[in-house]
């Protein structure tokens, strides 16, 4: 199989190591508006091939986007109109209800499949499996240090100094669709979590500063006909990119080896 990756930063580069490497992979093609940087990698990366536009995507069996929204709102439409199958990183994008639902409908009418890896929070699995029926409720509370929620439009809006914390203290809550714009790094959970369950107006978002937080820590807590999860996790950052959660890359790798082998175990 020919995989299409738009976006060759942190994810990006970790994804295509870890293509190179599946026997189920010919070859990678990779477009970044950043030619310049990503050179060196490409060129020392079996299988890979540097494209100077999205065109390759007809070409390829797979398209993966780990870039940026932006690059998401494009490459969505263009690749699912060609019927091909997506994985997408840039989560938020989807967060739009009337370009999410077109990029739905395009995935039934072409054939090609649209998937979202769970990316940095544990217990998606079980919410999944509970939202076949009713759903009472379903939270996420992510507990972040002082320097990942600085320069949050929230904070910057009320004039809250991330510093001046010497206990944890709850900062928001309210629902996934405000959570997203007042803190728009947190996007990827909270719209993965969402999507999953009860939509972005249902999903509640708790947003909790801790001065002492070494981690961003995600808990996710589901009510249902089935009883009730809670799932903690702990993240670290990734190395390539402390402002990206080591397991939202380990996610896509797994998500990409279950793909290319169409082998699905736990779905
Ligand atoms: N789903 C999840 O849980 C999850 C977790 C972490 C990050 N993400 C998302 O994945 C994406 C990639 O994250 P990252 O840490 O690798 O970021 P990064 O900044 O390290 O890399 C992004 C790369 O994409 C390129 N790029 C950006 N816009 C582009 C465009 N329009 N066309 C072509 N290339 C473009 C950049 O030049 C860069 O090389 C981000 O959108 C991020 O929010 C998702």
């Amino acid at each position: 199989m020919k995989v299409f990756l738009l976006g060759c930063g942190s994810i990006g580069r970790y994804l295509a190591t870890a293509a190179a490497g599946m026997e189920a992979v010919d070859e990678i093609l990779i477009y970044d508006n950043h030619p310049d940087d990503i050179a060196a990698f490409v060129g020392s990366l079996s299988k890979g091939r540097t494209v100077d536009s999205l065109n390759g995507i007809s070409e390829a069996g797979l398209v993966v986007e780990a870039a940026s929204q932006e690059a998401a709102r494009e490459v969505l439409p263009l690749a699912l109109g060609m019927g091909k199958d997506v994985m997408v990183l840039s989560v938020g994008a989807l967060v739009d209800d009337g370009f999410r639902r077109s990029c739905q409908s395009l995935a039934l009418e072409k054939g090609g499949r649209f998937m979202v890896p769970s990316g940095a929070v544990c217990g998606v699995d079980g919410l999944r499996s509970a939202s076949a029926e009713e759903l009472d409720s379903v939270e996420l509370i992510s507990t972040k240090g002082p320097k990942s929620l600085e320069g949050a439009p929230f904070i910057v809006e009320k004039g809250i100094d991330v510093h001046s914390f010497q206990e944890p203290a709850e900062l928001f809550r309210g629902s996934a669709r405000d959570a997203v714009r007042h803190f728009p790094k947190n996007v990827n959970v909270a719209a993965t979590v969402s999507l999953l369950g009860l939509g972005f107006d249902r999903t509640m978002v708790t947003v909790v500063l801790d001065p002492a937080a070494g981690e961003n820590r995600h808990e996710l807590v589901v009510r249902g006909a089935f009883g009730s999860l809670r799932a903690e996790t702990r993240n670290l950052p990734f190395p390539k990119n402390p402002a990206t959660s080591h397991l939202a890359a380990l996610s896509a790798a797994s998500a990409l080896r279950r793909i290319v082998n169409n082998q699905w175990i736990g779905v």
